[in-house]
């Protein structure tokens, strides 16, 4: 059996490059000074049995463009280092403790950006945050300093009133009856933990967080021995038994026992796009629902089970009840929004489209306004498609939706030097989605379709 999270556009890459002066077309914005990022999985040397290979454990790589005075300075792909990565090259392992079963063999795969001025590779499920340089080589494993009690999250979640990121982990078997609440202050320390009991061992990917509130998404996959007696690396599986429900932890020094919980339909999701607390004391969580997920592929998420909605819950903590309401049934995931409407009521989202049992894993980008109810599509045209879209406002700018969106492109018209599938950067104007690219840089070799990734500006952290 081939694992198609093993080919194609998510077949790894074999090389470490560094390419400087990167040729592009358009106009890069001048004010876009610093880097974009993305980690993904990209096992290193032969997977020693594909049919048991869960895309979600394959080594870390991310990928990063830094952008300077309007040009593409350069473009770099590296390794986050764990045990495994350094056996393969030759090198002594990172430092630092890791958490949970078999974690430190593979380093985090799923997330990346700056914090408490320096740059985070981050997964859920056990592995200890790795710190990286400016040119993304690896430091070494950073629990914060110590501080971090057990797991981390690919997800944290920032406040920007607080300047504090919000996370909900979970780590098997450590943790086998409860998942942990941690906030982390500016400057980079634990300061807050607070374990909530939840059965069966969910897979819990991300937070939303409120002003009043942090959300745990306790949905139907969790851990499966079935599964895991089958060799499969990420063990998870969908769940009858372990109904779908939402808790709201108040953040004003609630503990386990203050939590709302409240039931909803039988679902999985990965990611928010964003929440707030409405006028009326209600919680308004849009998010990007699977009618089921890992209940006939258990290698990953994109095999056979439903295709992502883009859905909405509207939480009544005093009822404990969710009004649950389809936005747009289209495939929609990786959703992001203007980071100066977190927490707030934001307007708009973006998503990339998710096209199942096609080449790409990727099509469109979309622009939905919550307020006319308008969806505006980007097409990249036939056999390209574009990930998750990442918006920076534009500088001196006020209204939501000004700002750049930066977009990996991956294109199966062309392919590199190697033979794979080509990439690009795009950079739209989130004001005018529908209209080209003002600037599109080629980068120098295939990115396998992955996770996420940030725009980290260098008032963020410095090179
Ligand atoms: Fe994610």
């Amino acid at each position: 059996m081939s694992n198609p999270y093993l080919s194609g556009m998510c077949a790894p890459v074999e090389q470490e490059v560094t390419a400087n002066d990167l040729a592009f077309t358009g106009t890069i914005p001048p004010e876009l000074e610093g880097r974009w990022l993305r980690n993904g999985p990209n096992p290193i040397g032969e997977v020693a049995d594909p049919t048991k290979h869960h895309w979600f454990s394959g080594d870390g790589m991310v990928h990063g463009l830094r952008l300077q005075d309007g040009k593409a300075e350069w473009y770099r792909n590296r390794w986050v280092r764990a045990d495994r990565v350094a056996r393969a090259l030759g090198e002594e392992p990172p430092a630092g403790p890791s958490f949970g079963d078999n974690r430190t063999d593979h380093g985090p795969n799923t997330n990346v950006g700056g914090f408490a001025g320096t740059t985070w590779a981050m997964v859920e499920g056990g592995g200890t945050p790795v710190e990286l340089t400016y040119e993304l080589d690896t430091i070494g494993r950073n629990d914060f300093s110590g501080t971090l009690p057990a797991a981390f999250s690919a997800h944290p979640k920032y406040d920007p009133s607080t300047g504090e990121l919000h996370a909900m982990t979970y780590c098997w078997p450590d943790l086998i009856d409860h998942v942990k609440y941690v906030v982390v202050n500016g400057e980079g320390l634990v300061t807050k933990s607070v374990d909530i009991p939840v059965p069966d061992m969910p897979m819990i990917h991300d937070i939303s967080i409120t002003d009043r509130y942090a959300v745990i998404f306790d949905t139907s996959v969790t851990v499966n021995f079935d599964v895991m007696a089958k060799g499969i690396n990420i063990p998870f599986g969908w769940n009858d038994d372990h109904p779908s429900r939402v808790g709201l932890l108040p953040r004003d020094g609630g503990t386990a026992d203050d939590v709302i919980w409240c039931d909803i339909n039988p679902c999985a999701l990965f990611h928010p796009l964003n929440a707030y607390d409405d006028a009326d004391g209600n919680v308004v969580i849009d998010f990007c629902r699977y009618e089921k997920m890992f209940s006939l592929d258990h290698l990953g998420p994109f095999g056979s089970d439903a295709s992502p909605t883009l859905d909405r819950w509207t939480i009544n903590p005093a009822t404990r009840t969710v009004t649950e309401e389809r936005i747009d049934d289209r495939g929609h995931e990786f959703p992001r929004h203007d980071p100066r409407v977190g927490l707030k009521e934001h307007r708009y989202g973006y998503t990339a489209e998710v096209v199942l049992g096609a080449d790409m894993l990727h099509g469109s980008t979309f622009k939905t306004d919550y307020t006319t109810g308008t969806l505006t599509e980007h097409s990249y045209g036939e056999g390209r498609g574009g990930a998750e879209p990442v918006f920076i406002p534009k500088a001196d700018s006020k209204a939501e939706d000004d700002g750049w969106l930066m977009v990996l492109v991956h294109d199966l018209n062309v392919t590199d030097g190697n033979g794979q599938p080509g990439a690009e950067i795009q950079i739209l104007d989130a004001n005018d989605l529908a209209e080209p690219a003002v600037a599109t840089i080629p980068l120098p070799q295939h990115v396998p379709v992955g996770f996420h990734g940030n725009w980290v500006p260098d008032t963020s952290v410095a090179p």
